[in-house]
């Protein structure tokens, strides 16, 4: 990529909005540009980390293994976000694993630059403390989910956490889902099995709360209201 048409792009990322040129500059020169395609390992849970990740553009999955050998999804990353930090910044080995859902390219940067890097850098030690409070609300949040409600209340409330994110309001309440999911990869951020997603998937549709409308799915406004129900019955 010529450098300077990186550091134009590089301004757009949130975690270096803060940067001067000169500062995006000296990044980029203790940064190298790495490509994979989708479905690539980047490194697995337990290895050991030396390596911080910024993701110019595609998709990852950041997943552990449950103790009984289950998929546990704790979020899908995309352009701009970045992941790899924890490992360089407590010296432990790697928290999750990383894996391209999507053809990827990322800038990467060693341990030792990003470590003397970020330290002169206060406006990134910021952004990166904001987004560590974000991801672990959201981790909170998952954890406050799998203790209080129903596996049949979660698979619910996780298709109307990515029917909010989805960009694509279609009136009279409305929303699509399009990010391509299976249904092991719901059953991954539910925490359940695949033959389960696809039975409560059925029911919904029976029930008119969803329709599948090729690649996307619809989510009508009653689901809203069902998932309150489900919430009030396990009160
Ligand atoms: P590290 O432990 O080096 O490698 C795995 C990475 O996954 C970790 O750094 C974080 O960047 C990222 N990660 C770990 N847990 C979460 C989470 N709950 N949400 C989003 N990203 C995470």
């Amino acid at each position: 990529m010529e450098p300077k048409q990186t550091v134009t792009s590089l301004k757009s990322v949130p975690l270096f909005q803060d940067l001067e040129e000169k500062e995006l500059r000296a990044l980029l020169a203790i940064s190298k540009t790495r490509s994979y395609p989708k479905d690539n390992v980047l490194f697995l849970q337990n290895d050991p980390g030396d390596s911080f990740y910024l993701i110019l553009s595609g998709e990852v999955k950041i997943a552990i293994l449950g103790s009984d050998g289950r998929e546990y999804i704790l979020s899908f990353l995309k352009s701009g976000d970045f992941f790899g930090e924890m490992s360089l910044f407590d010296s432990e080995p790697r928290s999750a694993s990383v894996v391209t859902t999507a053809a990827s390219s990322f800038l990467v940067i060693q341990r030792d630059a990003f470590l003397n890097h970020i330290t002169q850098a206060p406006s990134m030690l910021t952004k990166f403390l904001s987004t560590f409070s974000k991801r672990l609300r959201k981790t909170d949040a998952q954890l406050g989910d799998l203790a209080l409600l129903n596996v049949h209340a979660r698979v619910v409330k996780t298709l109307l956490m990515l029917a909010q994110a989805s960009e694509t309001p279609t009136g009279s309440g409305q929303r699509i889902i399009s990010k391509r999911l299976t249904h092991q990869d719901l059953a991954s951020m539910v925490g359940t099995t695949r033959e389960t997603v696809t039975r409560i998937l059925n029911e919904l549709k029976a029930q008119g709360h969803i329709v599948n409308d090729g690649r996307k799915m619809i989510i009508h406004k009653s689901l809203h209201q069902y998932f309150d129900t489900l919430a009030d019955s396990l009160l």
